[in-house]
This record gives C-alpha cells, sequence and structure tokens, in this order.
C-alpha cells in the first residue's frame, strides 16, 4: 500500500457513511514542503455534510483516526496533516522488494493480451536515422514496460522495404551502379544511387517514368527485378543488425511492407463489396469526410498501391493473427494524419477493433534546428554516434577505474546506454536537437550517472557482504532514509503511469531521482557503522539496487556491477 492508500483507508474508516474510499483518495493532496508531512486531507469537502466548519471538522477527526500508522497527524487550519510513522512504512516498504525482487511493481493489468508494437520500421537502401532510433528505443522500452503489467508485447520490425523508392533504385543501380560497391559499402553506396538518382530526375522526367515501370514490374513478380530487390534488402538488413546488436533489440517479426503485397488485392476487394472505393481521376480512393479527413489514396491511376494500402493490409493481418488487445505504432509525429487516415478507413469498413489501435508519436531530432533530411545526404549516421559514444566512455573508464576487468564490455554498456538513455529521458513528444557531445554526457541526468549510483551501492553490498534476509525486520526512520524510501515505495504507481502513458520518460525520471536520492544519502549517512540499523540501511542499498536495475532494464539497459 502506498502512504496515500494508508491514509485514506485511515480517513475511510471515520467517514464511511459519508464519503466512499474513491473519494477520499482523490482528496488527498502532496504538500508540497515535508514540513506539512507527507499526505494532506482537506475537511472543507466534509462541510456540508457536517454543517461544522472545516477547522473543526479536522480537529474531530484527528481525534477518531486509527493513529498507528503514522509519526503524528497535525491540524493546520481546515487541513489534516498526516506524518507517516516511518519505521512502519520502511518496514513494509523493504520487506516487499527483498521478496519480489526485480519483480516488485509487476501487475497483472494487461491479463497476457498481445500487444503488437510496430517499432523502428527503417527503409532499406537508406540509413537507419535518429528518428529510427527513436522509434526502435521507445518502442522497445515500451515492450518492457507493457510486459511488467502484465501484457505480451510483440516487436514488429515494419520494415520499409516496398514503394516506388525501389523502382528507382532499381533504374539507378542498372546505370550508375557497381556490383562491387553495393557488397563493400551497402547502405551508403545505395544512397548515393538514391541522391543520384533525384538529382538527375530533375533534368531528365523520363526517368521517373522507367522507375514506374520497374516498381511495376517488381510488384508483378519479375525475376529481375525481385533478385535485385532481394539483394538491396539482404545488404541492408546487414547493416541494420549491426546496430541492432549493439542495441540488443531483437524483433518478433521482420514482415515489412513487401510482406503485404499479396494481401492487398483482399484488402481492395474488400473496400469494392462495401462500396467504398470512389474514382478520382483515374484513381481510387476512400472518402473520409465523415472523419473530417481527406480522402485515403488507395490505388494510383497506375494501379500500384501505396503506403496507406500497406498499412491496412497489416493492420487486418495483425488482427487475425494476434487477435491483438491493443496495437502499437511507435513512430515519428509526423505522420500523424497518415494514422488518422488508417484508423478511419478501418473503421468505414466496419472493423471496431481499429479503435484499439494507437498511434505513439514522437518528436523531432533537429540538427542545429533543421530537420534531418536522408533525401539531401543529410544525415546523422547512427552508428559513429554509438560508436563515438563507447569510445568516450573507454576513456572515462579508464581514467576512473583503470583496472576494471571487463573494461571493453562495460564501456559498451555505458557508451550505448548514454545514447539510448538521451532519446528516453524527456516526454517522447519533445523535440530535441541532437549535439553528440550532449548525447555521450555522462554528468547530470544520464544514463551513466544512474548505472554509476548502481555500481557504488553494489560495491557497499558486496563490502559488507550483505545478502537480505526475508525473515528479517528491517525499519527505518531518520529523515534521509525516508527520502529514498518514498521513491521505492512510489515504484508500482510509476510503472502503472509509463504504461497507461506509453512512456517510457516516467521510468527514466524515477531512475534519476532515485539515483540522486541515494547518492545524497550515501553522502550524509555512515551506511556501514556497526550499530542495530546497520542491517536496515544495506537493506535500503540493497532496494536501491533492485530498483534501478530494473529501471534500467525497463529502459534497455544494462546496470554492470563495477564501473
Ligand atoms: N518506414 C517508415 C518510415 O521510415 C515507417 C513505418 C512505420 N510503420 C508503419 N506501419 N507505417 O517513415
Amino acid at each position: 500500500m502506498n502512504n496515500k492508500d494508508i491514509v485514506s483507508k485511515a480517513i475511510f474508516d471515520v467517514v464511511k457513511e459519508d464519503l466512499s474510499f474513491e473519494q477520499v483518495q482523490q482528496l488527498l493532496e502532496n504538500p508540497k514542503s515535508a514540513d506539512h508531512g507527507d499526505v494532506a486531507f482537506p475537511a472543507f469537502a466534509l462541510a456540508k455534510v457536517y454543517r461544522k466548519a472545516p477547522q473543526q471538522i479536522a480537529a474531530e477527526l484527528a481525534e477518531k483516526i486509527d493513529g498507528s500508522s503514522f509519526e503524528k497527524i497535525e491540524v493546520v487550519g481546515p487541513y489534516l496533516n498526516f506524518f507517516m510513522n516511518k519505521a512502519v512504512i520502511t518496514q513494509n516498504v523493504l520487506a516487499s522488494v527483498v521478496k519480489e525482487k526485480n519483480h516488485f511493481g509487476d501487475s497483472s493489468e494487461g491479463n497476457n493480451a498481445n500487444v503488437p508494437i510496430d517499432m523502428s520500421s527503417p527503409n532499406i537502401a537508406k540509413p537507419i536515422s535518429m528518428g529510427h532510433l527513436r522509434s526502435t528505443v521507445i518502442g522497445n522500452s515500451i515492450g518492457f514496460i507493457l510486459e511488467k503489467v502484465g501484457y505480451n508485447p510483440i516487436r514488429i520490425n515494419h520494415l520499409g522495404d516496398w514503394g516506388t523508392q525501389f523502382g528507382k533504385l532499381i533504374v539507378a543501380y542498372k546505370k550508375w551502379g557497381s556490383e562491387e560497391a553495393v557488397r563493400n559499402e551497402p547502405i551508403n553506396e545505395l544512397l548515393r544511387l538514391y541522391v543520384d538518382f533525384h538529382e538527375k530526375a530533375e533534368e531528365d522526367k523520363s526517368l521517373e517514368d522507367e522507375a514506374r515501370a520497374w516498381f511495376k514490374k517488381l510488384e508483378d513478380g519479375d525475376e529481375e527485378a525481385t533478385a535485385l530487390w532481394q539483394w538491396f534488402r539482404d545488404e541492408s538488413m546487414k547493416e541494420f543488425n549491426k546496430i541492432y546488436d549493439m542495441l540488443e533489440v531483437s524483433f518478433d517479426s521482420l514482415n515489412g511492407e513487401a510482406f503485404y503485397n499479396d494481401k492487398m488485392v483482399e484488402v481492395v476487394e474488400m473496400l469494392e463489396e462495401k462500396h467504398l472505393l470512389k474514382e478520382d481521376q483515374g484513381a481510387e480512393i476512400v472518402d473520409l469526410s465523415n472523419y473530417d479527413l481527406n480522402p485515403a489514396l488507395i490505388r494510383k491511376s497506375d494501379g500500384a498501391t501505396l503506403y496507406i494500402t500497406r498499412d491496412m493490409a497489416a493492420a487486418i493481418y495483425r488482427k487475425r493473427t494476434y487477435n491483438f488487445g491493443k496495437s502499437l505504432y511507435v513512430v515519428g509525429n509526423e505522420q500523424s494524419y497518415h494514422f488518422k487516415q488508417l484508423k478511419a478507413v478501418l473503421k468505414e469498413m466496419g472493423f471496431d477493433w481499429a479503435d484499439d489501435m494507437y498511434h505513439i508519436p514522437f518528436g523531432l531530432i533537429t540538427k542545429d534546428g533543421k530537420k534531418l533530411s536522408t533525401r539531401k545526404g543529410k544525415i546523422v549516421l547512427l552508428e559513429e554516434v554509438l560508436n563515438e559514444a563507447i569510445d568516450s566512455a573507454k576513456a572515462q573508464i579508464s581514467e576512473k577505474n583503470p583496472t576494471l576487468e571487463n573494461k571493453e564490455e562495460v564501456a559498451k554498456q555505458v557508451g550505448v546506454g548514454a545514447v539510448v538513455f538521451h532519446d528516453l529521458k524527456n516526454d517522447r513528444l519533445n523535440n530535441f536537437d541532437f549535439t553528440l557531445e550532449e548525447v555521450v554526457r555522462f554528468e547530470g541526468e544520464t544514463g551513466p550517472y544512474v548505472q554509476y549510483a548502481h555500481a557504488r551501492a553494489m560495491s557497499l553490498l558486496a563490502k559488507a557482504d550483505f545478502t537480505p534476509d526475508e525473515s528479517h525486520e528491517y525499519a527505518l526512520n531518520d529523515d534521509e532514509s525516508w527520502e529514498v524510501i518514498k521513491l521505492i515505495q512510489r515504484y508500482p504507481e510509476t510503472i502503472k503511469q509509463a504504461a497507461d502513458k506509453y512512456e517510457p520518460s516516467v521510468i527514466a525520471k524515477h531512475s534519476i531521482k532515485l539515483a540522486q536520492a541515494f547518492n545524497k544519502y550515501y553522502a550524509n549517512t555512515k551506511i556501514l557503522a556497526e550499530d542495530e540499523q546497520k542491517e536496515a540501511r544495506l537493506a535500503l542499498v540493497y532496494a536501491v539496487t533492485v530498483l534501478l536495475k530494473e529501471d534500467l532494464r525497463l529502459l534497455g539497459l544494462h546496470a554492470p556491477d563495477k564501473m
């Protein structure tokens, strides 16, 4: 039980006749300063019922309430300020963590429902961008968080491996490409060909027609086109996998857009059957004016399907395959309109489950205030960013802890962790400007800071040779430990909030606060002093290690024991 529940219960026992437990709970406030206790109850809510001054009600309640969980209950004007009994609370909280370990905060709210998470989804033949990194790490973390509250996440990499750009690429490769160059440096070479194509197509419009024709061939299963497409895809995948390996992200499905090529006929047929398709200058559209949206373009005049057509097929396929409880799309904010249209078309088709589809948008990463764009070749290469971060971690570790055994491995965990944490620590909708120095910074509110706090706590436990004992009662009543205890106690709510809002930053912020509170505790308290509270202090340190490690795991980071 958290403090609010404990207070609610105590008040409710006295006002049962007049307020429900939930009503009491909703009235409770968090006092701004610790001088006003841990939880406050404004008594004016009862003034009407009791027909008395709130001050008097507060005083009378204070008399009647069972005080065993509280150090004191203070009446300040119309307010009742509750000061929790630190020893009792500490004992409960630490007992829970010792017993449940990393499962502290778990729940079964999700009832094991399947939740496909559409994430990462880079485009073949293009570098995986910082935007795709965001999708990858946010999606991965949401997967862990949902799993913790009882869902079954299914990570799907909806690769951008289909579309007219493959026509362009085939034309460019056949005209100006070399096999060797693609083998040596697939993404760079394919990107060069793509950029070249756009430059040359500005002068020679017939190139666009050629590209369209090649994409049509690809859609129809032409052998040469398919072989080239497959080869581009394989080579690109090898590059993407380097990044996924570094991030240690894996997928349950790599069904990209191409997978739905043969599944769109059915979609178009369904639309026809329901008389939803309209002709518009040779193209086929679905009217969405009922939803205040522009019409969705389903098929172009040359018969080619579009991004949205493939997403419709994918949504239907996911419903059939996974019978999802909800279906998430972790995709940049700039695609919001697309997902509104997607849901609307499916609703028009009578698929009520479209209400269970959620676009989980995130903000843009800019460079010097401008949007990063692949077409102009102006991109930040993710692999370079990660390697740079690892080097920087290596340098700092060599300085701080030159004798560390598995330096390479720890440097990787810290460097990659810094990049991932940097991405997750702010509300996902915030935009941020990318600077390498900022991303690999290890001080302040960063992943390495949290990892350091964890390692410091671990070494303290090792020094004391401490193992927690379930039958032991660990009670503390000092103000220093109380700040840490409150953050531990709040953990289950924190997890729930992160899951409800699909917001990894809630976890990242909790980890920073806990690391900061622990570092303060460590600086101000003689944890290893030989007195009767030593075991309890160590149990607190133990709980900190469990939660920091779990926070980091939920974000997709390691928590090295030593750094
Ligand atoms: N490949 C797309 C892009 O890079 C993202 C795909 C997102 N997922 C989806 N189901 N539409 O913009």
